[in-house]
């Protein structure tokens, strides 16, 4: 029996939907290759928190549309989660990390061939689905263009590794890309699908960007705080990586003591970092990246709240509320 994670427990419309698209991803990664098929199950049996579909469904429901476009609202929200897991499987490639969703990472456990061809299987599986969708020729264009940004958001994180002079600029250029894309993406196909009111479908692309900042700067800030046990995934790995984002940039602007250490680049060694998480709290940069990251989920809730009045538009802004305050 397939489940999804426990914080779907208090929004059961929203579960049960996103059961669906599960097992519609489950349908469509069936090939005649077992490891792949298995490496895929194993991914979504370990519970992500399937935001983007879920986003999308959320928005989906303040629409108008007709019963029969279940089919189609499923397929296009399930298409958002496997985009993510393909880009997820690949930046654990680029990563080199081992852990994942509480699990080894497809790489480390199946090697580098299996974990490249998971990710293609799954690009092909995300335009699969998309087609089974719809026929707009701009829906299709839409979504290659997001994965477009996604991979610039990418690339110009790698663009800045190991750069001590990186400005809060640089960083907010990469993460709109790299993540908030996708919630973006995945709100405004929830109000396309979903038939919404224009000015529902008009706001759902900044309500997305908006949600997208503040989610990537919260996993960002979690990467310094929190244990790899509570986060499924390993901590303190930005740095080592060379990927300076908002506490560390926050604490290169406040204090020159940052530099010596992040010159010994991949040489950081366990005292070095614990020296500078210190250096990291003895200038609140955790706190202040916090109150940077909740203008953000600020911005979203005010323009959620701005949305016609719905009696789903309370999940939409219960949830957007709770991912500031997670702990995972
Ligand atoms: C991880 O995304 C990658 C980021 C954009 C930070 P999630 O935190 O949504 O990952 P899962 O799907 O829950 O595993
Ligand atoms: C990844 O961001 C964003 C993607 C587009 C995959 P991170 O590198 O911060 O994600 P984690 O921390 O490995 O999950
Ligand atoms: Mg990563
Ligand atoms: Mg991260």
């Amino acid at each position: 029996m397939i489940k999804t994670h426990p914080m779907w427990n208090t929004f059961p419309n929203i579960q049960a939907l996103l059961l669906e698209c599960l097992e519609l991803i489950i349908e469509k990664t069936t090939i005649h290759n077992k490891e792949i098929e298995e490496t895929v199950l194993e991914m979504i049996r370990n519970q992500g928190k399937l935001l983007r579909p879920a986003y999308f469904l959320l928005f989906s429901r303040l629409g108008q549309a007709a019963k029969e476009s279940h089919n189609q609202i499923i397929s296009a929200a399930a298409s958002t989660e496997v985009l993510h897991l393909a880009t997820l499987i690949h930046d654990d490639i680029i990563d080199e990390s081992k852990m994942r969703r509480g699990i080894e990472t497809v790489q480390s456990k199946h090697g580098k061939d299996v974990a490249v061809y998971t990710g293609d299987l799954l690009i092909s599986v995300y335009f699969e689905l998309l087609a089974d969708a719809t026929d707009s020729v701009d829906i299709i264009r839409l979504n290659t263009q997001s994965m477009k940004r996604v991979l610039m958001g990418e690339i110009n994180q790698m663009t800045n590794t190991y750069n001590t002079a990186i400005t809060y600029a640089d960083y907010l250029k990469s993460i709109k890309g790299k993540t908030a894309q996708l919630f973006e993406l995945s709100c405004y196909e929830g109000a396309y699908f979903g038939q919404c009111p224009p000015e529902v479908i008009e706001k759902s692309q900044s309500i997305g960007q908006n949600i997208g900042i503040a989610f990537q700067m919260l996993d960002d800030i979690l990467d310094y705080t929190q244990t790899p046990e509570i986060l499924s995934k390993p901590v303190l790995n930005d740095v080592k990586q060379g990927i300076y984002t908002l506490p560390l940039i926050l604490g290169i602007e406040s204090d020159e003591a940052f530099l010596p250490l992040l010159n010994k680049k991949e040489d950081l060694s366990d005292s070095d970092l614990t020296e500078l998480v210190s250096l990291l709290h003895e200038h609140e940069c955790i706190e202040r990246a916090r109150a940077i990251a909740k203008q953000y989920s600020d911005k979203a809730l005010a323009t959620i709240e701005s949305l016609p009045s719905h009696p789903e538009k309370k999940a939409l802004y219960v949830l957007t509320e709770s991912l500031l305050t997670r702990e995972f």
